[in-house]
């Protein structure tokens, strides 16, 4: 399996990836599903909603406070930094996440498109207006937004809402016109991240699906490697520099 991937990685010139919250499990942060998954725990619809940041925008807070402070003590993990290694070895490159943590750009990925935004930007929750500025945020005294007045809360994508049109577009043209598609770290249930890779593939793209679990996507990919990403992605690029000189 390695070496058709090597191979594959070597005879493709673009190469899109979709990573999920499994990337960064191996760095301590926790996924949404499964077992010790994030939704077993609290109810998404209390908690990462609209309706619930209406009605109980404290609870909201501290949650997100608290992811917050799960994030900034974690650091990135050999798997985000194989993606950086990887991405010198294509003419094009696009690295889209469904995940909030910034761990592809502490580990040196300059262009990710965050596909579900960034826990560590907050927004206006009327206008929309980023308020960066306000990064420490008391749920009991929740700041307000300075042109409209409307609340502050964290610039990520909640149930129910649209993803940015801009964003999303853009990483479905790169999905589309890359040969080589990984999917990497996630449960792929989640629309529409979860048709990139099926988009990519019927344009024509070979996809390599990397999770230890099996997933909707297992059947339809051409290769599934079944291991951790924090394990295999670094293996692949030490391969592939001893492919590259042989002495
Ligand atoms: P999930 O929690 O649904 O899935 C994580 C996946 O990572 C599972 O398939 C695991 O088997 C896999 N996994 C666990 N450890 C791994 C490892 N070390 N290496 C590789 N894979 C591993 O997370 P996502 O698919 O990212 O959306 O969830 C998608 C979206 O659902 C999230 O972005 C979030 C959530 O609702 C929003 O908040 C909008």
């Amino acid at each position: 399996m390695l070496d058709e991937i090597v191979a594959a990685v070597r005879n493709c010139r673009t190469c899109a990836v979709l990573t999920g919250a499994g990337i960064s499990a191996e760095s301590g942060v926790p996924t949404f599903r499964g077992d010790e998954g994030l939704w077993k725990k609290f109810r998404a619809e209390e908690l990462a909603t609209m309706s619930a940041f209406i009605s109980n925008p404290e609870i909201v807070w501290e949650w997100y406070n608290w992811r917050r402070q799960i994030i900034s003590e974690v650091k990135p993990n050999p798997g985000h930094y194989a993606l950086c290694d990887l991405e010198k070895r294509f003419e094009s490159f696009s690295l889209i996440t469904q995940n909030i943590d910034g761990l592809h750009q502490a580990a040196g990925s300059e262009d990710v498109i965050e596909l579900h935004g960034n826990i560590y930007r907050n927004k206006c929750v009327d206008c929309d207006r980023q308020c960066d500025t306000e990064t420490e945020i008391d749920p009991d005294n929740i700041p307000s937004c300075s042109e409209c007045g409307g609340g502050i809360r964290p610039d990520v994508v909640w149930f129910g809402e649209m993803l940015d049109g801009r964003i999303i577009s853009r990483a479905f043209e790169e999905a589309n016109r890359a040969q080589l598609f990984f999917s990497i770290g996630t449960s792929a249930v989640v629309h529409p991240a979860a048709s990139l890779p099926i988009a990519a593939k019927q344009s024509g793209a070979t996809l390599f699906e990397i999770n230890p679990e099996a997933t909707p996507l297992t059947e339809i990919a051409d290769h599934y490697v079944a291991a951790r990403s924090g394990e295999f992605l670094p293996q692949l690029v030490a391969r592939l520099n001893e492919v590259a000189s042989p002495d």
